[in-house]
């Protein structure tokens, strides 16, 4: 590859996203990028800009413009939306053309969620099962309806059929509140998804909130540690291609331990009484209801009740060094929730119109699976 390299980084001005972007700009080897983020707020855009990025108005369902930005780009970050299938079908039309003009395969890194491995257990057993990312006999048993599965298999595709080479980063729940400039300008989402809604929902109820006895246990790993994932694994690529399994060989999990979900909704309750907010820190399971209302149906409440477990091996084999551990992620609960509170007072309530919309993107990604 001579000159820059061309980099297309969708979901610039999400939580993840946003820490990837971060990442790239202050990479050693910033100088020879050439970043291009798709985003739909033009307001956005202009602040991308100002941090020496380029920027195209688009959403995810312009696919012509998805394929033609695809078309021009040596690595392709997706890190927007795990199950917008249509979407990497226009993607991987574009790189099939760049692959056709330059008979050099791009690096697609997509992102894809643990909750592809995730036994339903409505929060009453943890698992036992265990997956390794190097155990590709074990990947491959996944079942093509598991959740995000569809996209996944489609990405695997293109590298089965050599157009791509690509890599599949699949983390657990990812937590922290985000910082780098990307946040500081108000351009990305500061703050994850599952455990912001179980804090909203804890304070909405004025008590912390588990499924059943919170039994189930989840993955975890910081937000900073994620997005470090993606620049150890661009660099080892770049370093030397040989060294990073891609295809079937480029599922690469993102944990740093695990935590039950009676763990976080004590954290969560502890968090409420140290801030004045309950007079008991037990958490207590949510009703139907209650699921319903926070998110948006029962069977959706209920995947907060759902249990998964993975070892990262393939990435600490690259080098990747995760910082904080499970101990510190349960210890950002309390800054999290004052955090939480101070965006309801800001609004006047406590806002779960980002739970709504997830809500219909999980609705249409299993009926689509
Ligand atoms: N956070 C986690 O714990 C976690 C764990 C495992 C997997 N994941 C997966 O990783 C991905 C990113 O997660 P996240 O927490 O960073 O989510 P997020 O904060 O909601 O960010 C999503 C990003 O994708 C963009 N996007 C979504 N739909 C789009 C569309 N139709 N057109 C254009 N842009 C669109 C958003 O743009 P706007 O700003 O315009 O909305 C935003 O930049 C998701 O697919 C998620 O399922 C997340």
């Amino acid at each position: 590859m001579t000159g820059k390299t061309n980099i297309l980084l969708f979901g610039a001005t999400g939580y993840i996203g946003g820490s990837v972007l971060n990442r790239l700009l202050q990479h050693p080897n910033a100088d020879n990028f050439d970043i291009t983020v798709p985003v739909r707020s033009p307001e956005k855009a202009k602040l991308l800009e100002q941090l020496g990025v380029k920027t195209e108005i688009a959403s995810l369902s312009d696919h012509d413009k998805i394929e033609s930005l695809a078309s021009r780009a040596h690595v392709i970050f997706n890190v927007a939306n795990s199950d917008d299938l249509p979407a990497i079908v226009a993607l991987l039309k574009g790189v099939r053309k760049a692959y056709e003009t330059t008979r050099q395969p791009p690096i697609l890194i997509h992102t894809s969620g643990t909750g592809e491995i995730a036994e339903l257990a409505d929060g009453k057993y943890a698992t036992e099962t265990v997956y390794s990312d190097l155990n590709i006999d074990q990947l491959k048993s996944i079942p093509p309806t598991a959740f995000h599965r569809n996209v996944d298999l489609a990405v695997i595709g293109a590298d089965e059929q050599g157009y791509a080479r690509s890599y599949i980063i699949i983390p657990g729940v990812v937590e922290g509140i985000a910082s780098g400039p990307v946040f500081e300008e108000g351009i990305a989402k500061r703050v994850s998804m599952q455990i912001p809604s179980l804090i909203k929902a804890s304070l909405d109820r004025k008590r912390s909130g588990v499924i059943g006895p919170g039994k189930a246990i989840w993955p975890y790993v910081h937000v900073d540690d994620t997005a470090d994932m993606y620049t150890v694994l661009l660099d080892a690529i770049t370093a030397n291609p040989q060294s990073a399994g891609h295809g079937w060989e480029g599922y690469y999990f993102a944990e740093n331990g695990h935590i039950s979900y009676y763990e976080i909704g004590k954290a969560i309750g502890q968090a409420l009484v140290d801030l004045g907010f309950a007079d008991n820190a037990e958490p207590t399971p949510f009703t139907d209801d209650e699921l319903v209302n926070y998110w948006g149906s029962v069977f959706l409440g209920n995947f907060g009740g759902s249990t998964c477990r993975c070892r990262a091996d393939r990435i600490r084999a690259l080098g990747w060094k995760p910082k904080y551990s499970s101990a510190d992620l349960l210890a950002i609960l309390k800054p999290e929730t004052e955090l939480q509170w101070k965006i309801a007072q800001e609004k006047g309530e406590i806002d779960f119109s980002y739970e709504r919309s997830l809500s219909v993107l999980f609705q249409n990604a299993i009926a689509s699976s």
